[in-house]
């Protein structure tokens, strides 16, 4: 079977989390094997809302970097780029948003969802919305289209997304009477959701997550304050795994069966008490990602990961320079000397 092209990207938010490790690195890590893959950061995405402090932007993107690399990508198999290295995906968006119609944006509910989160009340977050914010998915699909990716692997989350650049693209080939653009399709994978240590989503804006770059004492610290079972609140009280809303999933995601079995066993035997069932899910936890945060300690010169993503950024403008001749070509404008 022929390879297929397969993007994604990443907005660099801060350092990732390890919801973020198995959500979506882990995912990346196996598809290089599968396809050819173009993975990004997408700085632009991140200041269609963080446009007024950048001050922290290259920093974050950085340390995405070497997040992505410590958790597997390698970029002798994947094209490693950041979004903004490439002008030809904005002048593709330009040309893309000709075409979209806008009552296709307002209509996207992962958008809605966006700006729901700008403002606690409707009416504020609506009019905190601004024109960058509405190209969102003219951009993502400009990412998209400009590698002529035909797979791309997101969360629940996107596929609204995924559907509308489906029409931008349907749309322009349409018009322009051409085959250029493969209209990409969503690839969902099943993923564990990972609760943070409050029991809430684990997410960087409600500080409670943990992060691939912690140490092994910052992790343990955090898995004490995870939440248990709130009626088992002396060692011998017996304890039900099924309402250990945050410990008990995460040994449900990082530890095997047998282990499963003896803390099922042992909490609800009033055999074990939550501070000592913690020590050792963190112990299983720091060992999962023992070699991962190894490998991203290693990069101590920021030097080597500019050299890397300056390897990828030259591979991806290439590709993304082809699309656009071609582009231009169907729609008839000229490329100026
Ligand atoms: N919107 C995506 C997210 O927040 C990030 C992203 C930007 C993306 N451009 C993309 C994902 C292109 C896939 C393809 O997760």
């Amino acid at each position: 079977m022929p390879k297929k092209r397969l993007l994604s990207g990443i907005r660099p938010t801060g350092s990732l989390h390890i919801g973020h490790y198995l959500g979506v690195l882990r995912n990346w890590a196996k598809l290089q094997n599968e396809h050819e893959c173009f993975y990004f950061i997408a700085d632009w995405h991140t200041l269609t809302t963080k446009y007024k402090d950048t001050n922290e932007l290259q920093g974050d993107i950085l340390e995405v970097a070497k997040d992505i690399l410590a958790g597997g990508i390698d970029p002798n198999k994947s094209t490693l780029y950041v979004q903004s290295a490439i002008p030809e995906v904005a002048e593709l968006h330009l040309l893309l948003s000709m075409v979209t119609y806008q009552n296709w944006i307002h209509r996207d509910p992962t958008l809605k969802d966006m700006v729901r989160m700008l403002a606690e009340d409707e009416e504020k977050a609506k009019e905190e919305v601004t024109y960058g914010l509405l190209g969102y998915v003219v951009l993502q699909t400009s990412d998209i289209l400009g590698v002529l990716g035909e797979l791309v692997p997101v969360g629940k989350d996107q596929v609204a997304h995924l559907e509308l650049s489906r029409d931008i693209a349907r749309r322009f080939n349409f018009i322009y009477k051409t085959d250029l653009f493969p209209e990409p399709k969503a690839l969902l994978t099943e993923t564990p959701s990972v609760p943070g240590i409050d029991g809430r989503k684990m997410s960087k804006s409600y500080e409670n997550d943990i992060k691939l770059v912690d140490s092994e004492e910052a992790t343990s610290k955090k898995v004490l304050q995870m939440i248990t079972d709130p009626k088992k609140i002396k060692r011998t009280d017996a304890g039900e795994p099924k309402d250990c809303q945050v410990a008990y999933k995460h040994y449900e995601i990082f530890a095997d069966k047998k282990i499963l079995d003896i803390v099922q066993d042992e909490c609800k035997g009033a055999k074990i008490g939550c501070v000592d069932c913690k020590k050792r899910l963190s112990g299983i936890m720091n060992n999962y990602f023992c070699e991962i945060r190894k490998k991203r300690t290693a990069f101590k010169n920021d030097k080597d990961i500019l050299e890397i993503l300056d390897a990828g950024n030259k591979r991806a403008r290439q590709v993304v320079r082809y699309t656009l001749e071609k582009v231009r070509d169907v729609m008839k404008l000229r490329t100026w000397g």
